[in-house]
């Protein structure tokens, strides 16, 4: 396992590895035979996407399941097409799912097999930098419905996860900026796993690490987040940094984003906002529109955004607990923050 680094998901008996670096797809197989939960497995449905065009080889009887190219892949119906499908596979509860590919694999793969047969393993070979850095780790699987982004869907942990940072090279420029928006957010979660990593770097900035280890560091910092709140009934919400605002204009729609590039835009909001409420100063900010910059986001908002509209999705969001709860910076870090009122952020959608 030359250049591969190994990140544990510390969950006890659940625990399970992230195995990251050039090559890393190759372990699936070695994978498979050593965790626990597919050690026995004689087949594996692999559920890909056709644009992806990654192959695996899990090492023993398998068969490739396509869904859709792109999110309308996620939907109740794949979830129903791929357990029929596994079911004439002949897929028992001991054998294995392997989803390869971004978010939308990993997300609609982890729910089927969170389902079918009520639960078998999952390996994800995460071929995005967002897949790797966000969508594969930490259990959250799911699919929309027309009513809202990820309203359906089930916390199940992968049995193990393989990053292969060759397979970034060939990802087009957006779908790389896609995950950059992520990757800044890492920048500002103040977990203790990061440290180690910052260590490394000539001025401590996750930025200055190369690919394979800025992945693992990212991937570090939100297993220690996920191993301390699995559910999300508190702590893992700061993974929702920057996300309110981009989820609102994901769900406005009419705005050409990707999500890590609306999450850049989110990102900065927030950091407005934290400033108007005076829990951050202005070198906070900046630092935020350095560490975006660094990434090649401009993270402005988009031309033609309707405040009132924004505003009134702010409540919308599943994942807010109330009306305006935010996820802001300040003094100890970031924290949820209730409450925040309608004047703060129509003055900060503003500064934008
Ligand atoms: N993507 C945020 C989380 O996994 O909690």
């Amino acid at each position: 396992m030359a250049g591969i680094i190994r990140v544990d998901v510390p969950l006890g008996d659940r625990s399970y590895p992230v195995l990251v670096g050039a090559g890393a797809r190759h372990q699936l197989a070695t994978v498979l035979s050593e965790s626990r939960l597919t050690a026995a497995a004689q087949r594996a449905a692999v559920v890909t996407q056709r644009g992806i065009g990654v192959e695996v080889d899990p090492g023993i009887a398998s068969e490739s399941f396509e869904i859709p190219d792109g999110e309308q892949a996620k939907q109740l119906a794949t979830i129903g097409e791929l357990c029929s499908g596994f079911s004439r596979f002949g897929l028992t509860r001991r054998d294995v799912v392997v989803a390869v590919g971004g978010g939308v694999v990993t997300d609609v793969a982890g729910f089927a097999a969170a389902v079918y047969h009520r639960g078998v393993a999952v390996v994800h070979v995460a071929t995005t930098l967002l897949g790797q850095i966000d969508a594969a780790v930490g259990g959250k699987t799911g699919v929309n419905l027309a009513e809202g982004k990820n309203l359906v869907g089930a916390f199940w942990q992968p049995a193990a996860v393989l990053c292969d940072t060759e397979v970034l090279g060939s990802l087009p420029e957006r779908e790389l900026r896609a995950g950059y928006g992520e990757l800044a957010k890492y920048h500002f979660i103040g977990s203790p796993a990061a440290e180690p990593w910052l260590a490394k770097t000539p001025s401590g900035d996750l930025g200055e690490l190369p690919i394979g280890e800025r992945v693992a560091a990212c991937v570090a910092i939100k297993a220690e987040v996920v191993a301390s709140d699995e559910t999300e009934s508190g702590r893992r919400a700061l993974l929702n940094y920057g996300h309110t605002l981009a989820h609102a204009l994901e769900i406005e729609g009419r705005f050409d984003l990707r999500h890590g590039e609306a999450v850049a835009v989110g990102l900065r909001y927030a950091a407005l906002v934290a400033r108007l409420l005076g829990r951050i100063d202005d070198a906070r900010v900046a630092e935020h529109e350095r560490v975006l910059a660094a990434y090649g986001l401009d993270a402005k908002l988009p031309a033609g955004v309707d405040a009132d509209e924004i505003i009134e999705l702010f409540g919308r969001d599943k994942k807010a607990t109330d009306a305006v709860t935010f996820v802001l910076d300040g003094p100890s870090g970031l924290e949820a923050v209730p409450g925040v009122e309608a004047g703060v952020l129509r003055g900060a959608l503003d500064q934008m």
